[in-house]
């Protein structure tokens, strides 16, 4: 990495390009070390922007020639790129860059993974494969001939020819370079096709290498679902003639929506029974139905500058957990979502890494795919749903397909659409987008003659760069239930707009109990002084599954609270209350699952931050345990009954109803090996026939310090699958006890599976150990020191990754000084590194700023 001084870049210094580009030829030589890129591309000049010299991105090209109208030109090179005189009018620039894929390690640009060549572009990759102005809001249609020995050779858009050793591809959507895309292996396909419902035939494939075959179908079936969804609900068609999906086993994130040639990290495309969860089921049909919707929220309508990524990522997220929703069940798809939302992104968003849905400087972009843009983004799209009604959405949304297809489009063209749909201002409703920190929410109640007067107060704690914040628009779903149960008042819609607000409601007999922010219907924290008896009863009589699910996780989180502080006993309401919902045959079990989850031990550090409090790992450790034994205990008696009751017969299919009895199942059988050494556990790993239940029965034993035996058997047995692989090195570190979590983490880098230059393996370690709470934040600073090691390490070979990891140091602040000291001198120790990173550089420089 070249350590050139890391310059940051504004929102308000945009400038559009001097040039349009017309079309852009490409043909790639390819060699593992020495593939040559000719480029051929056309500019005229762009009459809407200011005058600038012409300057094209380009980093670590070995530029063997460059011509301006068929005569060679002698560029200005940088580390950032060429300069070069350019000629009045139109005119058309050669060049010719050398490139070497096979020691890409970054896997950004074109780069090599297990012998096949692929890319990724997004967001600034294009500039490691040749010359080009490499921004968003630069958009061409591409023409790419491919020559290589490889038997499958992929690019974006439509084939138009291919012979012995070549393959041409013609993309006729104008589109920027960040979507560009190119494979090149020994691959092979799982086909299938579409009929679009104008009548078009779409030829569909999923490549992936040999022997991952059987892992295709259910992708392929979540495709064909998406593709179909898209038409149904927003009217959306797909737009080539062929849909290709490639399965990548490096890749840095999940997967990229490169126009007609999606790349997905191998574990967010390949499922089969035996191999994966039904976790991974879900995810994977989500994430391909994201890249497949980015087809219209993302490539057809891309963002101007990378500032505006929440434009195509937020919307896109939402579009997904949409459509999640409608395949699956939509009360456990909030639950889920608003459970990661707290654990990501209000961690994010209450410290140093805090930023704006649309940030409005970055150094290196690549640290903003972040939960808040992601996950907040998506948030603020159910907002403007819930206040503007489904109707006024999917006419806005109309519109901005009519209106902005083929642009690269701001926020502010997004809410214009709704602000002429429906005639409203949203001019205080768009501070969710230029805003950082989650508002905090005070709630009030008064019952006087009748009438109950509920009184919202908002407050957002200052994040940095942003010290006064400005009230936000706060739309609260709110019920009302009566003293029987009844519901008095069914759902309504408040809207908060001031800092302080008043709603009151009339002709009421007895004071209500009031159901606040149903289906979480703002990322916001509702502070409220309520009692046991009332979280109970919403508990019990809740009508809104999400607020139903809620009462009963804040009962659990004041009775851990409770216990951290004062050292009590978990709360007899709760575990009665729980045992209660898990004994209840008539409600769903992935509800009751979902009830029996324990709340997590980062979001408990959070809690007791945001109270005031200095968040003791060990304790937090200790009190959750004790919750969970005291539960099992509590629940004893019907442990037999539930099991077996929850236990699936007949073959494994991976749908939410079959997912949700064996979550439960899950739940039930930890509860069980807490108590019979393990027994039930090892009947159920030898049994199982599926890895959900086999993965379940090794986690429930290792939970309890057990399962030496099961971790072997689960290696033999799979030592030959990599993405299951990847799931025995991360349970061992996820579950192991916190003085032993740095130590096995450690044992597992001496493996000889163990390869840092797969991220997902990398991450199957690292990110199993930053996620074990009470483990990364030991008291002996093992953990903090772990991980700065390997980081530094891998800051050498993949930047990228590295920076993302980074942000498992963003909470020291909140710990006692013992730990903050540690974790702090480790940061300290990364930032030293010679040679940093730019990526790294920028995220520990933020995170220490604290
Ligand atoms: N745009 C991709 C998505 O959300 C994510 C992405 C951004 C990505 N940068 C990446 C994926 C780098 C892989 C590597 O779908
Ligand atoms: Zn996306």
């Amino acid at each position: 990495m070249t350590q050139s001084s890391p310059e940051t870049i504004y929102l308000k210094d945009y400038t559009p390009f001097g040039w349009i580009v017309e079309n852009v030829h490409l043909t790639f030589r390819l060699h593992p070390t020495e593939t040559r890129v000719i480029s051929r591309i056309t500019f005229a000049p762009n009459p809407d922007a200011p005058m600038q010299n012409f300057f094209l991105n380009g980093e670590n090209l070995k530029l063997v020639s460059a011509m301006i109208n068929g005569q060679p030109c002698a560029p200005d090179l940088s580390a950032e790129g060429l300069s070069v005189e350019a000629p009045a009018g139109r005119f058309v620039f050669e060049a010719e860059v050398e490139i070497s894929p096979e020691t890409n390690t970054a896997l950004e640009g074109l780069y090599m993974s297990n012998g096949m060549y692929c890319t990724q572009c997004e967001a600034e990759g294009f500039r490691k494969i040749t010359f080009y102005p490499d921004r968003p809001d630069v958009m061409s249609t591409f023409t790419v001939r491919v020559e290589g020995s490889e038997p499958v050779l992929l690019s974006n858009g439509n084939k138009s020819s291919n012979g012995d050793g070549f393959a041409e591809w013609h993309d006729p959507w104008p589109k920027p370079a960040y979507l560009f895309a190119l494979v090149a292996g020994d691959l092979v396909n799982h086909p299938d096709s579409f009929t679009t419902r104008s009548g078009k035939d779409i030829e569909l494939n999923i490549w992936v290498r040999k022997g991952d075959e059987g892992k295709c179908a259910f992708g392929m079936q979540a495709l064909k679902a998406s593709m179909l969804w898209d038409e149904k609900v927003y009217g959306r068609e797909y737009d080539l003639d062929i849909f290709n999906i490639v399965a990548v086993d490096d890749f840095n994130m999940g997967a990229m929506e490169n126009k007609g040639l999606n790349i997905f990290n191998s574990s967010c495309v390949l499922a089969s029974p035996e191999t994966s969860t039904d976790d991974n089921f879900e995810r994977i049909e989500a994430i391909i139905a994201h890249e497949y919707f980015h087809n219209w929220t993302g490539n057809r309508i891309t963002c101007r500058d990378w500032f505006q990524l929440c434009l195509k990522e937020g919307l896109t997220v939402y579009r997904d957990s949409q459509f999640t929703a409608d395949m699956r069940s939509a009360p456990v798809k909030r639950i889920h979502d608003v459970i990661d939302l707290r654990g990501r992104q209000f961690r994010e968003d209450g410290g140093p890494l805090a930023h704006p849905v649309r940030p409005d400087s970055f150094v290196e972009i690549n640290n903003f795919y972040t939960a808040t843009v992601y996950e907040k983004g998506a948030e603020i799209i159910g907002m403007l749903k819930r206040l503007v009604g489904d109707q006024d959405y999917y006419k806005a949304l109309d519109l901005y397909f009519t209106r902005h297809d083929g642009d690269a489009a701001t926020i502010e063209d997004w809410l214009k659409v709704f602000e002429d749909v429906t005639g409203r201002s949203l001019k205080r409703f768009k501070r969710w987008y230029t805003s950082a920190g989650t508002p905090r929410l005070k709630v009030k109640e008064k019952f006087k003659n009748g009438r109950y007067t509920l009184t919202f107060k908002q407050e957002t704690p200052p994040t940095p760069g942003q010290k006064q914040k400005k009230p936000r628009v706060i739309p609260i779903a709110l019920g009302l239930l009566g003293p029987n149960g009844d519901e008095v008042q069914p759902t309504t819609v408040l809207e908060v707009t001031k800092r302080q607000q008043k709603f009151s409601f009339d002709g009421l007999t007895s004071k209500p109990i009031p159901s606040i922010l149903r289906d979480f219907s703002a990322p916001v924290i509702l502070e409220r002084e309520t009692s046991n008896t009332e979280r109970a009863f919403l508990l019990a009589h809740d009508t809104d599954p999400f607020n139903k699910w809620e009462a009963g996780q804040a009962l659990r989180r004041a009775s851990l609270i409770a216990s951290i502080t004062t050292g009590s006993a978990p709360d007899s309401a709760f575990l009665d209350a729980a045992a209660r919902v898990a004994r209840d045959d008539s409600l769903e079990p992935a509800f009751r699952a979902l009830v029996l989850q324990s709340v997590g031990q980062d979001d408990l550090a959070q809690e007791l931050h945001s109270i005031g409090n200095t968040p003791d790992p060990q304790a937090i450790y200790d009190a959750s345990e004790t919750m969970a034994q005291s539960l099992a205990h509590h629940l004893a008696d019907s442990l037999p009954r539930l099991y077996a009751d929850s236990t699936l017969s007949g073959p494994y299919t991976p749908d939410a109803e079959g997912a949700g009895k064996r979550a439960f199942n899950a739940r039930i059988l930890s509860m069980i090996t807490r108590m019979d050494g393990g027994t039930r556990a090892r009947a159920q790993f030898s049994a199982a026939d599926n890895m959900t239940q086999q993965l379940a029965a090794l986690n429930a034993l290792l939970a309890q310090d057990t399962g030496s035996q099961e971790t072997l058997a689960f290696f033999e047995q799979w030592k030959g699958d990599r993405l299951v692989m990847d799931k025995w090195f991360s349970t061992q570190v996820a579950f192991a006890a916190p003085e032993k979590a740095a130590l096995v983490a450690q044992s597992l880098t001496t493996h000889p599976l163990f390869d840092m230059k797969n991220p997902n393996r990398f991450r199957a370690v690292f990110g199993a150990l930053a996620m074990n709470h009470a483990g990364f934040h030991h008291a002996s600073g093992k953990g903090y020191a772990l991980l700065a090691d390997w980081l530094i390490k891998l800051d050498a070979i993949n930047p990228q990754t590295t920076a993302r990891m980074c942000a498992a140091y963003q909470t020291y602040a909140r710990y006692d000084a013992p730990h903050s000291t540690l974790a702090k001198a480790q940061l300290e120790r990364i930032l030293a590194t010679k040679g940093l990173s730019r990526d790294t550089e920028e995220m520990v420089t933020r995170i220490l700023k604290d």
